[in-house]
């Protein structure tokens, strides 16, 4: 296996997910960083060809907070039929203006409950129901990967890879 086409190959896996709803690299995990690792689930919007990727989501959340405090932080993609893990590690731009904020924001904007609640996400509740403003707290996430991680199970022997940006994407093998 050619290191490159090892790179490849999860590339296009997660461009796939771009067109494809279905595809399991739709989904992510997002890790930021506080006094414990905070983790939670994203729908990924797009990968972009320079191999971030965007996700949307309300400002008041903790993610946003814990980006603001660090712009350190993970995602992992889970390809469970192709055994497939992926895995960024990222600093995060939190976009609140601009063409891009703009031309998602009006895709975003389809469900605008999902960015509108009145009291801030984890506000506590007395009852499960609660209401929504004309308010639009939606906030556009950028993850530009510094460095790339591959896992590929298999048999005889699985495969694993690291790659950097400051390398030019270049990598290396490494033990899985
Ligand atoms: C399948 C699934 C997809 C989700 N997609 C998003 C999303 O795209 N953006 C988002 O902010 N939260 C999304 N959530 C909710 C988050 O997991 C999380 O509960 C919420 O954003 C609050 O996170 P925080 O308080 O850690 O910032 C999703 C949850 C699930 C289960």
């Amino acid at each position: 296996m050619e290191l490159n086409f090892f790179f490849d190959q999860a590339k296009q896996e997660l461009l796939r997910a771009n067109q494809d709803r279905r595809h399991p690299f739709r989904t992510l995990v997002l890790a930021t960083l506080s006094d414990f690792p905070q983790v939670r689930t994203v729908v990924k919007r797009k990968s972009l060809p320079d191999h971030s990727v965007l996700v949307y989501t309300d400002s008041r959340t903790t993610k946003i907070a814990n980006l603001r405090e660090n712009a350190n932080c993970s995602l992992i993609f889970y390809h469970p039929k192709k055994k497939l893990q992926v895995t960024f590690y990222c600093t995060a731009k939190i976009i609140e203006s601009g063409d891009l904020f703009e031309k998602h924001q009006a895709i975003a904007l389809v469900h605008p409950n999902d960015y509108a609640t009145t009291a801030a996400p984890k506000s506590t509740l007395d009852t499960p129901e609660y209401s929504y403003t004309a308010d639009t707290h939606f906030t556009l996430l950028q993850f530009l990967p510094q460095q790339i991680e591959i896992l590929q199970l298999g048999r005889p022997q699985h495969l694993r890879a690291v790659f950097s940006r400051k390398n030019n994407w270049e990598g290396s093998w490494v033990v899985p």
